[in-house]
């Protein structure tokens, strides 16, 4: 059974101040006081771990520990099947220091030359921790595969090169809304409501 969010505050572990709107908008309807990392002045910690929950957990422990209240962190990315799940944990890093997507996406479709499997999936992780240690952790997805060339501007980062399952759009051809109610992200934030915050 998952512990449930029973307080009033929580700080969102990110320095994105879209994320964090993003984040305090899911979270309206449960009146929470939300604060973001940048607010409370808090550092960014090296995204040192192997896997998207271990990175998203190092971003929440470090928040909650310095801001003594629960934090929420987020990490995510794209894994691509025929590349052993690449970019994964690096789909930031490979747009370089000026995270150029073009660039990124270049180097999957590179990547997947000669390669018969496109296959691809979004994945976010997402932990709460508590000040005294507590962690409940979650993974959503969103099954799909690589198109090239990319289409759509609409999104950001890989959206263009990704067809969720079920679809013949790219996410960058989506509307936003359309994206937002089928995505990695909001897979794990239904996730993570239904556990810790329904009541
Ligand atoms: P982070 O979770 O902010 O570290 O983002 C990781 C990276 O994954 C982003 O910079 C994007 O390149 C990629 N990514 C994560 N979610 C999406 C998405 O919904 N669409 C496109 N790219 C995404």
């Amino acid at each position: 059974m998952a512990r449930h969010f029973d307080g009033d505050k929580l700080v969102i572990a990110s320095h994105n101040e879209g994320k964090v709107r993003e984040i305090a908008d899911l979270l309206k309807p449960f009146d929470v006081k939300v604060f973001s990392a940048a607010m409370l002045d808090l550092p960014e910690p090296e995204e040192t771990g192997y896997t998207f929950l271990a990175n998203a957990e190092l971003k929440a422990r470090a928040a909650a520990t310095a801001a003594n209240m629960p934090a929420l962190a987020d990490d995510s990315g794209l894994a691509v099947t025929a590349l052993d799940g690449a970019p994964g944990i690096y789909s930031a890093r490979w747009g370089g220091k000026t995270r150029n997507f073009d660039l990124a996406m270049n180097r999957v479709h590179r990547a997947l030359i000669g390669q018969e499997d496109k296959s691809a999936a979004f994945i976010c992780a997402l932990a709460l921790v508590w000040p005294d240690g507590h962690l409940e952790a979650f993974e959503g997805r969103v099954e799909g595969s690589i198109v090239e060339p990319g289409r759509g501007s609409r999104g950001f980062g890989y959206d263009p090169i990704f067809v969720p399952e079920g679809d013949r759009r790219t996410f960058g051809e989506m509307d936003p809304d359309e994206k937002h109610a089928i995505s990695h992200r909001a897979d794990a934030f239904n996730q993570l409501v239904a556990a810790c915050f329904s009541k």
